[in-house]
């Protein structure tokens, strides 16, 4: 089987992904961007990380696209995408694992005001304030995907008094009206793109906080930087952005109420990794199902 293995990499990523991939598929050959445009005839199947848009078009033989992320928003983006091949996004046990830390770490942060704390010591001050239990903080998680279920469920396991939205009709605003800490893990749709906007802070509870681990589009920047001016959100923890990586002029940078990361919140790990993306290649070749389809009309 040849696979075009192409995406953002850097060397030692790409090294990374080609050892993980060859020993989870030895039977596959490997083809760069290269091979595959001087023999397009030859790749069956192409393993991508946020290919350069055009990449994939002109590969007459292709039967799955199988991304190496979870979201697949900047994939579906791309006009050329080629239309009737199928498309995977990488659903990970071991990214799935870490997302849930990610947000057990911020959620536990925000309900002890451990950011607060951080902020004091920095300002030298010794002040305590008042602790509550984790059944006392409401935890709303938007997206009941695979991740935003992992993150719920390690957050219900801890104590917290979880809820869970998903763009299925369900009301939003009573969910955010009781809302302490919003947990965001929706996948990039054009329905998602800007939810959490004006609208949106008004509808919670003054001094709740935000934990964007999903992708930047979803937020409204200008709205979101207003909301923690006026005093109205309590604390952002932001790991994805509009622009990445973040402008160094950007204020989330220096911002009190802001605790950030750069994209780091789950990774994909090479070595579980490449063993999803081995079974589905092979099922692919095989003429049987793929796991995780994408469905291009929703856009995850
Ligand atoms: C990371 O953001 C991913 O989509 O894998």
């Amino acid at each position: 089987m040849n696979v075009l293995l192409c995406g953002d990499f850097d060397a030692a990523e790409r090294a990374r992904w080609q050892q993980a991939l060859a020993a989870a598929l030895p039977e596959a050959r490997w083809l760069d961007e290269a091979a595959a445009q001087a023999r397009p005839e030859l790749a069956q199947a192409a393993v991508v990380a946020n290919p350069p848009p055009g990449s994939l078009q002109g590969l007459p033989r292709l039967r799955l696209i199988q991304s190496l992320w979870a979201g697949v928003d900047r994939l579906l983006a791309d006009p050329t995408l080629p239309a009737g091949v199928p498309v995977a996004r990488m659903v990970d046990p071991a990214m799935n694992a870490a997302m849930a830390e990610t947000a057990l770490w911020a959620v536990l942060s925000l309900h002890r005001g451990f950011f607060e704390y951080a902020r004091r010591q920095r300002a030298g001050r010794w002040q305590v304030h008042a602790q509550r239990r984790a059944d006392e903080v409401n935890v709303l998680v938007l997206g009941q995907g695979e991740m935003g279920r992992h993150a719920a469920a390690r957050l219900a396991q801890q104590g917290y008094a979880v809820h869970g939205w998903r763009r299925d009709g369900t009301p939003l605003a009573p969910l955010l009206a009781q809302a302490q800490i919003v947990v965001n893990l929706l996948p990039l749709t054009p329905e998602t793109r800007g939810l959490l906007d004006a609208a949106f802070y008004a509808a919670l509870p003054p001094q709740a906080s935000l934990v964007n681990l999903a992708r930047g589009a979803h937020v409204v920047d200008a709205d979101l930087l207003a909301a923690l001016d006026r005093g109205r959100l309590r604390h952002a923890v932001l790991d994805v952005f509009n622009t990445e990586p973040l402008p160094p002029s950007h204020p989330y940078w220096q911002h009190p109420r802001v605790t950030l990361l750069p994209h780091a919140a789950a990774l994909t790990d090479p070595r579980s990794a490449a063993v999803v993306a081995a079974a589905n290649l092979r099922a692919a070749l095989a003429g049987a199902p793929v796991a995780h389809r994408v469905d291009r009309e929703r856009g995850y």
